[in-house]
């Protein structure tokens, strides 16, 4: 072949390259934007990306760099900082909400919005779950179940509990040299949750649980392939494997009651197998298994990162860790001598604890984002967010917006000093009828750590993994070896 022809041959190449790569941009386009001709609003800004995979290439991508946050910025370099955007994910065509305004809509508003996860989710968490369940049996359920978890006076009871735990499991951390952090703190949240929902305590079981949890989770954040070998099937098993144990907790239970009927144990499972609709219908094992499923693994996956962070982040900034070490001083030397541990009064007199956890909540935004369903076709800023589309709200890109938190990537608990977020823009635990149920539990949880951590102890020896933190953006890590170093 003479070069003049090869020349030809690859100039064709390239043309048709072209071609198809304009073609298979517009196909989301024409598929997707086709069917809205003739709203009255217009769709916002943004692109559908690729056929089926959408724009997930770019999201997967910027969460492997140094900066995940690239993909925000990216979006709003290319299409203006509006805040609403389309976009194509999770295997669908959604709009993507960075405003606080627009989160705090979508949030609030119950009549156009439903939650939107994608079947995978919902097929591990449970379709009886909350993720899944009609706007009125959440309401009804969602009142039954919260209130044994919310607001410090409820939650006064189980201080002892988890001061007794924390206490414990730090002195033996510390004789133990290094450790899995993480495993360590997300068996101790796991303790506290198991206690409050079964009153149970027993280590075989709590073990063997909260194994199968953390193979659960890594399915909920991998993608949904069903095969042997990967992460996704692999989840699958282990919710099997917790509904038959969860299953045999409820089937223990029911023996007992009807051998004993005054042997109530008064906790949540004891609440979920005797509440009653209005037409005096009981909830069904497959309910409750799936309520059981959801709080349990809710109720301590993300207390246990934010702890570990919260930890690494205050060893970290020593300044902030003298700061904080000192206000817990404080508190023990103003207590009377025959106290004994901490009260719920001294717990809110941590006044920079709790500016150093918002800052965790608000710095590591463990939940970046929550999936929302609109309902019926609804405005939001002049935007169509189509019925049946996904949307997607983005707290990460509230929580770094420089205009709300100057510097947002550095880790400053001083920021809070007077300064009460506005609505919507703070959303570390969500907002509206889903406000996460657990959000008091979980700071208690946290400053009683804390607490004893700063008074006695100091972390060592971070492995590479641990050093992410220093990193501009904080990224989920896997595990972080730690030596706890015991140094009253
Ligand atoms: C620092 C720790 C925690 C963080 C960052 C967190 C975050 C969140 C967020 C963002 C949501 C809202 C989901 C949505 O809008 O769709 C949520 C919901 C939820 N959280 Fe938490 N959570 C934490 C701890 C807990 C604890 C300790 C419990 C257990 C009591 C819990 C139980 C739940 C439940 C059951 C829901 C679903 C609520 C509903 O759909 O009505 N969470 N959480």
């Amino acid at each position: 072949m003479g070069l003049a022809s090869s020349w030809v041959l690859y100039t064709a190449i390239f043309a048709g390259a072209l071609a198809l790569r304009w073609v298979l941009l517009r196909v989301n386009k024409w598929v997707y934007e086709g069917r809205l001709k003739g709203k009255s609003y217009h769709l916002p800004p943004g692109d559908l990306g690729w056929p089926l995979i959408g724009n997930m290439w770019t999201f997967l991508r910027a969460f492997k760099t140094k900066n995940p946050d690239s993909f925000i910025s990216n979006i709003v370099e290319r299409y203006g900082k509006g805040g609403i955007y389309k976009t194509f994910m999770f295997g669908n065509p959604s709009i993507l909400v960075t405003s606080p305004e627009g989160c705090r809509k979508v949030l609030t508003d119950d009549d156009n919005f439903k939650p939107g996860w994608p079947t995978s989710t919902e097929e591990l968490i449970g379709k009886k779950s909350f993720v899944s369940i009609s706007y009125e049996e959440h309401k009804r359920l969602r009142r039954l179940t919260s209130a044994p978890v919310n607001g410090h006076e409820a939650l006064s009871l189980y201080i002892p509990y988890i001061e007794k735990n924390v206490i414990s499991d730090l002195e033996k951390w510390s004789k133990m040299g290094n450790i899995e952090f993480l495993t360590g703190v997300r068996k101790l949240t796991f303790k506290i949750i198991m206690y409050i929902f079964l009153s149970a305590e027993s280590g075989d079981v709590m073990e063997a649980l909260e194994k199968e949890y953390t193979i659960l989770n890594y399915g909920v954040r991998a993608l949904a392939i069903n095969i042997p070998g990967f992460a996704f099937h692999k989840a699958f098993k282990a919710r099997k494997n917790l509904v038959a144990t969860l299953q045999a907790t409820v089937d223990e239970r029911r023996q007992r009651e009807r051998e004993n009927s005054s042997a109530r144990e008064k906790d949540m499972l004891d609440a979920l197998l005797h509440v009653e609709d209005e037409n005096g219908r009981k909830l069904t094992d497959e309910e409750i298994i799936d309520l059981l499923i959801m709080y349990l693994n809710a109720g301590h996956e993300s207390s246990g990162h934010v702890t570990m962070w919260a930890t690494l982040l205050l060893q970290g900034h020593p300044e902030i860790f003298q700061r904080a070490k000192a206000e817990q001083e404080e508190i023990v030397k103003n207590r009377p001598p025959t106290q004994k541990g901490l009260t719920l009064r001294e717990v809110r007199k941590m006044e920079y604890l709790s500016q150093v956890i918002d800052e965790t909540l608000r710095w590591l935004t463990f939940s970046l984002m929550v999936f929302r369903e609109a309902k019926a076709d609804v405005n939001i800023g002049g935007y169509l967010f189509p019925k049946g589309w996904k949307v997607l709200v983005w707290f990460r890109a509230v929580h770094y917006d420089p205009e709300i938190y100057p510097n947002p990537e550095v880790f400053n608990p001083s920021r809070w000093d007077n300064f009460t977020p506005k609505a919507g823009t703070f959303l570390p635990f969500g907002a509206g009828s889903r406000l996460c149920p657990g959000n008091d539990l979980a700071k208690l949880e946290i400053s009683i750590f804390l607490h004893y951590f700063l008074l006695n102890y100091r972390l060592e020896r971070v492995n590479p993994g641990c050093e992410l933190m220093y990193l501009p953006h904080p990224r989920p890590v896997d595990n972080c070896l730690a030596r706890v170093r015991k140094v009253a």
